[in-house]
């Protein structure tokens, strides 16, 4: 099986990338399992009902989130009915939404779960331990695991990397918006990479307009962002090939499309 995951969507200009190139990655690749990180896909905060729709409709089966998931307020009208909607698990209990899903295909089942890290990032719940209680869950129903861990630190995902190995299919990072060259299948057999990318802006700072960011570290005044709607684009995405009946990654391969790393059919 394949599993497919494009990281951070920013913006229209993100969803754009997303309407265009996941049917076509579909087609060159033939996953099995689509999921998407939709969490600052509205205006760069968060999410809203017609995005994650949007989402859906263009091929994924599930939509993660991140640190952003309630910066768009429309979020806690539609969580409860947005089925295959994964925000981090590991936020504090009393939360709205879950951060594990459960998707068919065929007659395999694969597990979607979210984590946050705590690393530069706000304080909520062990991550790791979260992770130990969601997959003693899982491996109930399937040994088909996918970890979305959004976090800053680049040692703490590798951390989770190394946590999980042998334990789940694949960890795979987000958050940071710039794909990391370290895709690697680590010795237990979980599919490994510090940061899948994001999918927006070409030419911004992470995916925010550059001037306004440019403005901030020149002058150190509190600067508003805005996430550019016109320009080049990009998407950055990562595909796992896995074995259905062990659960262990065979292969990892980036995935980056840009006007310097054009996409071929
Ligand atoms: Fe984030």
């Amino acid at each position: 099986m394949n599993i497919l995951f494009v990281g951070d969507v920013v913006g229209s200009q993100g969803r754009d990338m997303i309407k265009e190139y996941v049917p076509k990655l579909k087609e060159k690749y033939r996953p099995q399992i689509t999921v998407i990180n939709g969490e600052n896909a509205a205006g760069g905060k968060g999410i809203t009902e017609k995005i994650y729709r949007g989402f859906l409709e263009s091929g994924a089966q599930a939509v993660t989130l991140g640190n952003h998931t309630w910066d768009n307020k429309e979020i806690f009208e539609f969580i409860d009915r947005a089925k295959y909607l994964v925000r981090p698990a590991n936020f504090p209990e009393g939360n709205p939404g879950k951060g594990i899903v459960y998707l068919k295909y065929n007659t395999e089942e694969v597990a979607i779960i979210s984590l946050q890290g705590r690393t530069f990032m706000p304080v909520i719940d062990c991550p790791f331990k979260k992770a130990d209680e969601l997959i003693e869950e899982a491996k109930k129903r399937t040994s088909i695991i996918f970890v979305d861990f959004h976090a800053e630190a680049t040692s703490e995902k590798q951390a989770m990397g190394w946590y999980l190995d042998g334990k789940v299919t694949a960890v795979i990072g987000t958050h940071t918006h710039v794909q990391t060259a370290d895709n690697r299948i680590l010795p237990g057999g979980t599919a490994f990479l510090t940061d899948v990318g994001m999918t927006g802006p070409y030419d911004g700072i992470l995916g925010v307009e550059k001037e306004a960011v440019l403005r901030r570290f020149l002058t150190s005044l509190p600067v508003r962002f805005e996430v550019p709607k016109e320009g080049r684009k990009q998407l950055s995405a990562v595909l796992i090939d896995l074995d259905n009946q062990t659960g262990k990654a065979r292969k990892i391969e980036r995935i980056l499309i840009n006007d310097d790393h054009p996409f071929y059919s």
